[in-house]
């Protein structure tokens, strides 16, 4: 059946914004579910449309540097230092929040995810809206959209979309802390890498950056399962002989929970259909292929990935974090 489309201009997504609607927008990583955080009715709509609990805070997108600072109550020279160098672009800074950001974008914490998009449209947007609250437009702990049709698709045409073509990056932008103790703490991996941080405040005279593991109360939107497609994907880090893995997947499902952590479980009786899927061995193209190769081909029974153990650091560290949130099980 057709979807219903709502693609809307860049000025019909302004004049939505600014009446208190939530509208999908394309950013370089995937698409994000917008709304303005100044309208406490309109941040209520997110997490409506989204199904995502309050306790999971929104990334608010800004425009430029000074409005930037205006959300944050200090500023320090590492946040200055890495803004100069990866914004516009797939970098999220977390800092302490001022009182501009409200209790429902932190979900109560004391800090807020500052990122400028590289987007072109994004940014057009943002230059008469002011500071954006927007999380990828996706249902909650489901896969992120890289294209407008995604969106459609996952809301049945029911949220209005700038069509901004496919992102460039295809996964969610890093994500690090600024602790007030000026250590740093990665909360989630992504394009830009921490060896690129650390050259980044090297050259920019913070010599070293020392780096803390995070705690979960400051990142409580690290879930175990996201991004999860609408049918269990399996990775084997071993080869596949399909018809073992089927008998193994089968009875291994039958053991899980029905649900982790609020993210249901999908668990076939009997597994008819299935693919076989595969991503570029540039990390660059597979994090752009990643999230349509998982949407593509989720109207099967399972989704199977062959992936080598060697891709999970370095430029692939971003991806295998998706893929093992992604998966339902991993065979080693
Ligand atoms: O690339 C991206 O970052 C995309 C695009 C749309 O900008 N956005 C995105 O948002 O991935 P979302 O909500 O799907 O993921 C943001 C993550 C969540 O896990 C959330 O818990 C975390 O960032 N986060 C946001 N604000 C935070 C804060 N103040 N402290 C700790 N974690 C935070
Ligand atoms: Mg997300």
């Amino acid at each position: 059946m057709p979807q219903k489309q709502t693609f809307v201009s860049t000025s019909e997504a302004v004049a939505l914004l600014t009446s208190g609607q939530a509208v999908a927008l394309p950013t370089e990583t995937v698409y994000g579910l917008a709304a303005k955080i100044d309208l406490p009715d309109a941040l209520k709509k997110i997490f409506q449309i989204k199904s995502r609990p309050f306790f999971d805070p929104l990334i608010v997108h800004v425009g430029s540097i000074a409005e930037a600072k205006k959300c944050v109550s200090s500023w320090p020279l590492s946040a200055e230092v890495l803004a100069n160098q990866f914004w516009p672009g797939p970098l999220t800074l977390v800092l302490s929040k001022s009182s501009l950001i409200p209790d429902l974008v932190s979900s109560g914490l004391s800090t807020v995810g500052l990122r400028m998009p590289a987007h072109p449209l994004f940014i057009e947007i943002l230059s008469h809206t002011g500071p954006l609250a927007a999380p990828s437009a996706n249902k909650f702990g489901k896969t992120s959209p890289t294209k407008a049709e995604h969106v459609t698709q996952e809301y049945a045409g029911t949220v209005a979309v700038v069509d901004g073509g496919p992102c460039t990056i295809g996964i969610e932008s890093t994500i690090v802390q600024i602790n007030t103790d000026g250590s740093l703490s990665l909360l989630r991996p992504g394009q830009i890498s921490t060896d690129q941080i650390n050259q980044a405040l090297r050259k920019g005279g913070e010599l070293s950056a020392t780096w803390q593991e995070p705690i979960k109360a400051q990142a409580p939107g690290m879930m175990q399962h996201h991004y999860m497609p609408a049918c269990p994907l399996i990775i084997s880090l071993r080869p596949i002989h399909i018809d073992k893995l089927k008998s193994e997947v089968l009875l291994r499902l039958k053991q899980m929970p029905d649900e982790v952590e609020g993210v249901p479980i999908k668990k076939p009786q009997v597994i008819e259909s299935y693919a076989l899927i595969s991503l570029s061995d540039d990390p660059t193209i597979a994090a752009r292929q990643l999230y349509s190769t998982l949407r593509d081909n989720a109207d099967k029974d399972l989704l199977v990935l062959e992936w080598g153990p060697q891709k999970t650091h370095g430029p692939w560290s971003g991806i295998w974090d998706r893929l093992k949130k992604a998966a339902t099980l991993i065979l080693e």
